[in-house]
């Protein structure tokens, strides 16, 4: 550990995935957060938990996105990143990264079922290992797994044995916990420099999956705002980054996802999404280049 802050970091979310409370300031160990810096680290006593407020303005009956067939034809090759993709119809997929959370992912769970709605949720090796019924059933309905490291450290400060320790340590962790093996990565505060992206491409065949939305949900500006941002932002072919370990989060969802099955998104995985993506190029036989 050559950095403090990263320690301390983790230390905040494991302590925050175990007490399973929101009141420890884990929005630091966001990117952001982390970037931001010590300073902010100095007033994490101070943060108040905001209250919890289901559902939101939106009312009228609640569009159920459509069953769409899961595609496992999913060629990575076009791009070691991606932040979005481009799509031929307005389909998105809402990412949930730094669960399990013995509460708050349940409860999004819950509120998936209900609007038929399969997310990506990108796990932390060692919140699998203390909450595996609850990956399991996150599989068994149907979401897809993403590898988000065994312990969350920031990647860019590893050697290439750490890394490769971090993305095999939270792979067998999955397997163990539901027998699945993730498609995809997403690095830790989003950071990866170019080499080590190749390194885990090439190596456990992960591309590097970034976002094109951020509601900054790790500041806690509340639900509503939350929201919000999600639906300000949010266009075809987009990635949706949003954390379940923050109860405030799980909270904006209701009014968040039904805002955008009523703008008429479509709602699929990550892996499907990036399909999708695949067979357009091939179909139009032209060169489809994410952003990275
Ligand atoms: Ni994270």
């Amino acid at each position: 550990m050559a950095n403090p802050l990263q320690s301390l970091g983790f230390n905040f979310l494991k302590n925050t995935a175990q007490q399973g409370v929101g009141g420890v300031e884990a929005s630091k160990l966001t990117r952001r957060g982390f970037l931001l810096g010590a300073a902010a680290l100095s007033s994490c006593s101070r943060v108040t938990p905001e209250p919890i407020e289901e559902g939101g303005s939106i009312t009228g009956p609640i569009p159920r996105n459509p069953t769409i067939r899961f595609t496992d034809d999913f060629k990575i090759g076009n791009s070691v990143t991606y932040t979005r993709a481009m799509v031929s119809g307005k389909y998105i997929a809402m990412t949930f990264d730094d669960g399990p959370h013995p509460q708050n992912t349940p409860r999004l769970l819950r509120m998936l079922r209900a609007r038929n709605i399969k997310a990506t949720f990108y796990v932390i090796g060692q919140s699998v290992n203390s909450h595996p019924s609850i990956l399991r059933q996150t599989v068994d309905e149907g979401h897809e797994i993403g590898n988000h490291t065994q312990t969350h450290r920031l990647l860019t400060k590893l050697g290439d044995d750490q890394l490769r320790w971090e993305m095999k340590s939270c792979r067998d962790a999955i397997q163990q916990a539901a027998g699945y093996d993730p498609k995809t990565m997403r690095p830790p505060y989003g950071a990866l420099n170019q080499r080590q992206r190749g390194l885990v491409y090439n190596e456990f065949g992960y591309p590097t999956i970034l976002w094109s939305v951020d509601p900054m949900d790790w500041k806690r500006p509340g639900p509503s705002v939350v929201a919000s941002r999600i639906l300000s932002n949010t266009t075809q072919g987009g990635i949706v980054l949003a954390h379940d370990l923050h109860a405030g989060t799980v909270s904006a969802m209701p009014s968040a996802l039904d805002g955008l099955l009523r703008r008429g998104f479509k709602f699929v995985t990550v892996s499907q999404l990036l399909a999708m993506q695949s067979e357009l190029s091939s179909n139009s036989e032209t060169t489809t280049e994410a952003q990275s």
